[in-house]
């Protein structure tokens, strides 16, 4: 089956065009999914190697097949790119794979790219649990080796939390309401029954900005399989695996996922300098990298066209230098 049809891969072009001069390096893919990019970065340079890490296995077992033709340029690990060690040991199998194909050069890892989120078959597929339209069992998890499910969350969470979390996702008007009528409504074990709770919170006049229950089964879905927590810490090890000269590239599609990137981004770029503005920099603050998109950039409005779900994508990249003191840049 053409991959294409499980999951588009966005601004692919975009992608491709920050990774210029790469052919004796490694890629990591640290969000592999149906390997659209991966398929795109392969066939752009055939000396290169490529390392995909992915949580959920289905997804990793579809795409693998179909990329076989790749030999073993492709590796793909099932794990979590935001566990400890993930970024460290993508870098151990891919010495492992360049040692085994007898190169002679020295393969640093040129690129590691971070396409946020969730993939259009986990969302599709009614039996993942994330589509607000299809009946399926509540569980949203992308690893369903482990973990609690959406429907288990609701179950544990505090109605403070919940509410919260709502709230953070853009429901400011109807957090409390809906946190309260959810809990109430415990064990909620399908799709459809979360669909109805929500319809019958969210009147139908404010129902301009799509499906009423869109925004709170993202919520729970960066919930439940901890989408923002642990993604700050994660950026530090992949940057920290990149040569200098390497990038590192972000997609994301939701708002806290972007603040989260923006911010490490600029760490890295400023060194998190805390003295005055107008004084000197005396903190010690080591500069270790280049932004190379100004703010960030944004899908085509023809490629939104084509594929609507890219109409939320931020791609940010930055690039890593030799490090500098930024009192020796001023
Ligand atoms: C937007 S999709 C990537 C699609 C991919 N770029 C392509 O072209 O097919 C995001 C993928 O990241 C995976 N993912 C999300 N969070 C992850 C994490 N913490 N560790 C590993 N994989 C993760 C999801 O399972 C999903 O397959």
């Amino acid at each position: 089956m053409d991959l294409e049809v499980l999951h588009t891969p966005v601004m692919v072009k975009e992608v491709l065009g920050f990774l210029p001069n790469i052919e004796q390096g490694v890629v990591i893919d640290a969000t592999f999914g149906f390997g659209g990019h991966a398929k795109a970065i392969l066939s752009r340079y055939p000396e290169i190697f490529l390392i995909g890490i992915d949580r959920d296995w289905e997804s990793i077992k579809r795409a693998a097949d179909t990329l076989r033709g790749f030999g073993r340029r492709l590796a793909i690990l099932h794990i979590r790119y935001d566990e400890p060690g993930a970024f460290d040991k993508a870098v151990a199998v891919a010495m492992e794979v360049v040692e085994a194909s007898s190169k002679t050069t020295i393969f640093p890892v040129a690129a590691v790219l971070l396409d946020l989120g969730v993939n259009s078959y986990q969302l599709d597929e009614g039996s993942r649990g994330f589509s607000y339209t299809k009946p399926g069992p509540l569980d949203m998890r992308m690893d369903t080796s482990k973990g609690v499910t959406a429907s288990q969350f609701l179950q544990e969470v505090s109605f403070a939390d919940l509410k919260e979390l709502f709230y953070e996702n853009g429901e400011y008007k109807y957090a409390t309401k809906l946190a309260k009528e959810i809990i109430s409504h415990n064990p909620i074990t399908t799709t459809q029954e979360l669909s109805q709770i929500v319809e019958g919170v969210i009147p139908k006049s404010m129902r301009r900005r799509g499906h009423p229950a869109k925004r709170v089964f993202q919520a729970l879905r960066i919930a439940v399989n901890e989408e923002i927590t642990f993604l700050a810490d994660a950026l530090g090890a992949a940057f920290e695996v990149l040569t200098v000269g390497g990038r590192l590239l972000v997609l994301s599609y939701h708002s806290g996922e972007d603040r989260t990137v923006k911010n490490k981004f600029s760490l890295f770029a400023t060194g998190g300098c805390s003295c005055p503005k107008n004084l000197p920099c005396r903190c010690g603050a080591l500069i270790k990298g280049k932004l190379l998109t100004k703010g960030s950039l944004v899908p085509t409005k023809e490629e939104i066209a084509d594929n609507p779900r890219a109409a939320s994508a931020r791609l940010r990249v930055i690039e890593k230098i030799q490090p500098i003191y930024l009192k020796d840049f001023q």
